[in-house]
């Protein structure tokens, strides 16, 4: 029998419901069983020219995402990854966080043996015109590309598809609230486009592997990452650089036993003067510091991609500050596992 296409329902605003279907705005997301979206798209395996097969791995509102769907969420990609019966997964998702969990992925998978493809939605799956079905049946049709040996054209990094673009998880970002395009990749455009059918990669864009490992990583990561149940993920937050900034905060976060911070930098690497000290306080006390700016496209100069070698060094990170937040997370929990 010839493998699957795993679909694995996350929640989000593709599976969400409006009480009143002209009032779009007003829905639940993560309404809908994955199932039930699938049997909603005509078509859809013939977009993925064979099988498919849904899994429900949580059910919520990306905004609320947490560790414990990221662990569930590597654990069944790890499971597919190492599956014979499984060719590729696409993972239904949220549109607000769903940067950080294609990062997070990106990083913890490293180079992928199969393709994974997140898709959303904007509007909810009973709005007039939505566009979770379209983005669903994308999202399976990307998966399913091959190149003329057969071999699938997605592999090796995490893709994201919506509004019938295709991103890598590398500079894929959320820069709308509403809009039905609502993502982009800054400078970089996107990896491609799709439309239901065919995958299209814009000529001569290779997927950017940056920061992932250089092979497959799924298993020793879930190996190394605690259980969240059992215990918790090191605590990272992030503290913006602002006009009328106040040092309270990075106390207060100090003294509440916060293990590392990332901080949104004005422009190129700047920061406050009265954060600057919070910082150096921080340092001081073993909390890992790393900036990144909030500067909605490019990155700090100097900026580069660290690793666990770096938790002590006051570094530019080239990543939005919500990724630089799950690389300090993996960071430390890599530094802990050595320790
Ligand atoms: C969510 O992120 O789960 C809700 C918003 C959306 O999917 O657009």
């Amino acid at each position: 029998m010839q493998p699957k296409i795993l679909i694995i329902g996350t929640g989000g605003t593709i599976a969400g419901m409006a009480d009143d279907a002209e009032k779009p705005g007003q829905y639940r997301a993560a309404a809908l069983s994955v199932a039930a979206l699938l049997a909603g798209v005509s078509g859809l395996e013939k977009a993925a020219a064979g099988p498919l097969d849904a899994v429900q791995i949580a059910q919520i509102d990306s905004k609320d995402m947490h560790d414990g769907v990221w662990h569930a969420l590597l654990e069944a990609c790890d499971a597919a990854m190492r599956d014979e019966g499984v060719r590729a997964v696409v993972i239904t998702h949220g549109t607000d966080t769903l940067e950080d969990t294609a990062w997070f992925l990106h990083c913890c998978l490293g180079r992928l043996p199969k393709p994974v493809v997140l898709t959303c939605a904007m509007r909810p799956a009973n709005a007039l015109m939505p566009d979770g079905p379209q983005n669903l049946k994308d999202a399976v049709a990307a998966a399913a590309a091959c190149d003329a040996d057969g071999q699938p054209l997605l592999r090796e990094v995490v893709a994201v598809t919506g509004g019938g673009e295709l991103h890598s998880a590398r500079w894929l970002q959320k820069v709308h609230p509403h809009r039905l395009m609502a993502f982009a990749s800054g400078e970089q455009g996107p990896l491609g486009w799709v439309d239901g059918r065919r995958l299209r990669l814009r000529q001569g864009c290779a997927a950017d592997t940056q920061g992932a490992a250089d092979g497959y990583t799924g298993s020793q990561w879930l190996a190394a990452l605690p259980q969240p149940a059992q215990k918790a993920w090191p605590w990272v937050e992030i503290v913006s650089s602002h006009a009328g900034l106040r040092a309270g905060l990075v106390d207060a976060l100090l003294s509440q036993g916060v293990e590392g911070l990332v901080l949104a930098t004005t422009g190129n690497g700047t920061v406050h003067e009265v954060l600057l000290s919070a910082a150096e306080r921080a340092r001081q006390q073993g909390v890992a510091v790393w900036r990144s700016s909030r500067c909605s496209e490019g990155v700090i100069s100097d900026a580069v991609l660290p690793g666990p070698a770096d938790l002590a060094a006051d570094l530019a990170v080239a990543l939005t500050p919500c990724k630089c937040r799950v690389s300090l997370q993996l960071a430390l929990v890599q530094a802990q596992a050595q320790a």
